[in-house]
């Protein structure tokens, strides 16, 4: 086995004013990286902010905090390069706006960032099957992509047991809906990188949330071994 549990924290839900400090006061309470949303108005009905914003976050936080860059836009390839050079370090695309996932992935791959591929709701994971072995990690969306707080959508999970029975070293992360009532779930189907904007960013204890979310995924994960 050789992922391991993360939590990154989608900053969507914080005050957006604020959204250097809140990175920072993310990582201060145990994030292991931080998921940062980017909506075109196109892919999705909402506009977030694009590589300058990352670029300055970046500035703010300093050289060692990951960025997952979740990539909710129509044309991921114009965005490569642009973010690899604002200081990102994996670069999650959906699988839904393309027709060459695979020069895509080499491009990724090309900037020196790792690679994502995400699936909505609606995208089944056998049409994500045949790039697993080429990418870092595989998002299953849990919720329609779009907007933070919706409700977790638990009939998403047979997609990753399958993923996790096909793929027993990918990194596999959930988004949307996901916290401490819902991470169960999640961990017990095999999902070890876990995205969580609401539950953690408005707590009043982010410390204690994190703690716990990465709590079931670890013992999630060591019932697994054990069973095998
Ligand atoms: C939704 C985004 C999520 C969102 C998660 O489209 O991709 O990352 O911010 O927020 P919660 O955890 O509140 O659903
Ligand atoms: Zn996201």
């Amino acid at each position: 086995m050789s992922y391991s549990a993360k939590i990154g924290p989608s900053i969507l839900s914080s005050d957006l004013a604020c959204l250097g400090s809140e990175c920072v006061r993310m990582m201060e309470c145990g994030a292991d990286y931080l998921h940062l949303d980017v909506m075109d108005g196109h892919f999705v009905p909402n506009i977030t902010f694009g590589h300058p914003m990352v670029e300055c976050l970046r500035n703010c936080v300093g050289p060692d905090p990951f960025f997952d860059m979740h990539m909710m836009v129509s044309r991921p390839e114009q965005w490569v390069k642009p973010m690899a050079a604002a200081g990102a370090n994996q670069y999650t695309f959906h699988l839904e706006t393309t027709t060459n996932a695979g020069n895509l992935i080499k491009e990724i791959r090309e900037s020196g960032m790792k690679v994502g591929l995400a699936i909505k709701p609606g995208t089944t994971v056998e049409e994500l099957a045949p790039w697993a072995g080429q990418i870092d990690m595989a998002l299953v969306m849990t919720v329609e992509p779009g907007f933070g707080g919706q409700k977790f959508m638990e009939d998403m999970m047979p997609k990753v047991s399958w993923l996790r029975s096909q793929f027993p070293s990918l990194d596999i992360e959930v988004d949307g809906g996901v916290g401490p009532s819902t991470i169960h779930k999640c961990a017990e189907a095999g999902a070890n990188m876990i995205v969580s904007g609401s539950a953690v960013v408005s707590s009043d204890d982010p410390r204690s949330v994190i703690a716990m979310l990465r709590t079931a995924v670890s013992e999630a994960m060591q019932k697994r071994s054990l069973d095998r």
